[in-house]
């Protein structure tokens, strides 16, 4: 592609799952990626950097590690985040905030550290990984659907906060993909939800990827403040 320009890309969670398939999409697309992992590393070819994202100067050291290496971060995927499942009788505070604070307080920790260079460059793509249960709840989920339509409010605020600079913010909603976390589901739980999705079957990582890489990518400047579905249809666009 002529007008193609590689861009320093972060992918929290980079290690497995959604994550690591979005590095693998980055790195293919001729990007410089680094990934944050609490353990193992990232795909080939990517920065791997330790940061929990639920301790900002852990952030904090990960960024300044990634900048020293790649430059400064251009594109930013919050994506690290837990599932603490459990029915609101039974859930705990402590289930409550450690989702909370990980998927949405970790997005904010992890958006306010990139955007100081973004603002500098005047140039800046943030992709917030939520999930089709913010958008339609979920039994068993008060605290993760809470945490994920969290991440859209937060989107749409950067969207206004920080359009005019040259920064997108927009939402990338996952609906059931095959990962470690559907896996830990019951298989009946599993079944049931197979046969509520139109196209009949869960989701690839790389499916995610490839509509996060497009969100993020020259092509989508004009898009903010959106949310992108990658659900099978579940959630029919919404
Ligand atoms: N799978 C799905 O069906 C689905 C659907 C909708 C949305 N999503 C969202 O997509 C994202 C990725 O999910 P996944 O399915 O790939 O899950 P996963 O396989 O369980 O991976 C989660 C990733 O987040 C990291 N992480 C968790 N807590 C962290 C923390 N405090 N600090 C830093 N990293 C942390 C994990 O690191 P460790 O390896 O160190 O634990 C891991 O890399 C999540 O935000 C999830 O909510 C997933």
């Amino acid at each position: 592609m002529a007008d193609f320009t590689p861009r320093t890309v972060l992918v929290t969670g980079g290690n497995r799952g959604i994550g690591f398939a979005i590095a693998q999409e980055f790195v293919s697309r001729g990007h410089r990626v680094a990934v944050t992992a609490r353990s193992g590393e990232g795909p080939e070819g990517t920065l791997t950097v330790r940061a929990d994202v639920t301790d900002a100067a852990a952030v904090d050291a990960a960024f300044t590690e990634v900048e020293s290496a790649l430059g400064p971060v251009e594109v930013l995927i919050a994506n690290a985040g837990i599932t603490r499942d459990q029915l609101l009788l039974r859930m705990t505070e402590e289930d409550f905030d450690a989702v909370v604070d990980t998927n949405l307080g970790g997005s904010f920790r992890v958006i306010k550290r990139a955007s100081k260079g973004m603002l500098r460059a005047k140039y800046g793509r943030i992709v917030l990984i939520s999930s089709v249960s913010g958008l339609f709840g979920n039994a068993g989920q008060v605290n993760y659907a809470a945490s994920k339509a969290g991440l859209i409010g937060m989107a749409r605020s950067l969207t206004r906060e920080l359009g005019g600079r040259g920064i997108t913010a927009n939402v990338v909603a996952p609906g059931f993909i095959e990962t470690d976390m559907t896996a830990e589901l019951p298989e009946e739980q599993q079944a049931e939800y197979r046969k509520a999705i139109p196209v009949g079957r869960y989701g690839t990582a790389q499916e995610v990827a490839q509509a996060v890489a497009w969100i993020a990518s020259d092509e989508a400047a004009y898009i903010s403040g959106a949310v992108i579905p990658v659900d099978g249809g579940l959630g029919m666009g919404h």
